[in-house]
């Protein structure tokens, strides 16, 4: 069958699960999979030499499980993980992958049709994350010795990927990032439909 799925990566706080919570609601027999829900216990997450859980990098996640959940959705889609009702079946499914280190695992390069990744500003993020509680919550300097370092890192190593990757402004209104992703997916998905067109017309 096929499907259309969607990458939301980004920075801690740039505004990725409302994003594809807005999206969600928009868009017919759509899902999600959040990677934050793919965190691996404490007790299995390393400490850096200042006494930091190091939860910001790929390790701290059980990308596997990950996979398997976005593997059961393929299978299946629309009816795996919590989607949209009341859509008709005649919908391509749509499945919206949000986290904040999509880009640098490489077994999902081959998955999203379309890929966004939302930025902030440093002051910025530290200020919406300063108004979160994690589990467990941040000690002091957790910010500026772990978070932000290991999103820098991040960043540059997704400065080596190949394929095309749209870049969000985080700072932007909730409505307008909604109506900027609506409008590119819709005509993103126009084309899919054009290319099913075609196809089915060649003999
Ligand atoms: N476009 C936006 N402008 C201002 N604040 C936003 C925006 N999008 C999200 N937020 C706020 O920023 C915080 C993080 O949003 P969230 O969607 O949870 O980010 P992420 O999933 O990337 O960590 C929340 O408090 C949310 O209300
Ligand atoms: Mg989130």
């Amino acid at each position: 069958m096929k499907t259309f799925v969607i990458g939301i990566g980004g920075v801690t706080n740039g505004g990725k699960t409302t994003l594809a919570k807005n999206l969600q609601k928009h868009l017919p027999n759509c899902s999600v999979i959040s990677q934050d829900d793919f965190f691996k216990p404490e007790s299995e997450v390393e400490t850096d030499k200042n006494g930091f859980l190091q939860y910001d990098v790929l390790e701290a996640l059980n990308m596997e499980e990950m996979m398997s959940a976005i593997s059961c959705w393929m299978e299946s889609p629309g009816h795996s993980v919590e989607s949209t009702d009341g859509t008709s079946g005649e919908e391509i499914p749509i499945l919206i992958i949000e986290g904040f280190l999509l880009f640098n695992y490489k077994p999902l390069d081959t998955v999203c049709n379309r890929s966004y990744f939302l930025t902030i500003p440093y002051e910025e993020c530290k200020r919406r994350r300063s108004t979160r509680v994690y589990k467990p919550p941040d000690p002091p300097g957790y910010f500026d010795g772990h978070v932000w370092p290991m999103y820098l890192k991040h960043r540059r190593e997704m400065e080596d990927i190949t394929r095309e990757i749209v870049y969000l402004d985080g700072t932007k209104p909730e409505e307008d990032l909604f109506a900027q992703v609506y409008e590119d997916v819709i005509q993103q998905l126009a084309k899919e439909k054009f290319w099913k067109m075609l196809l089915s017309t060649i003999p």
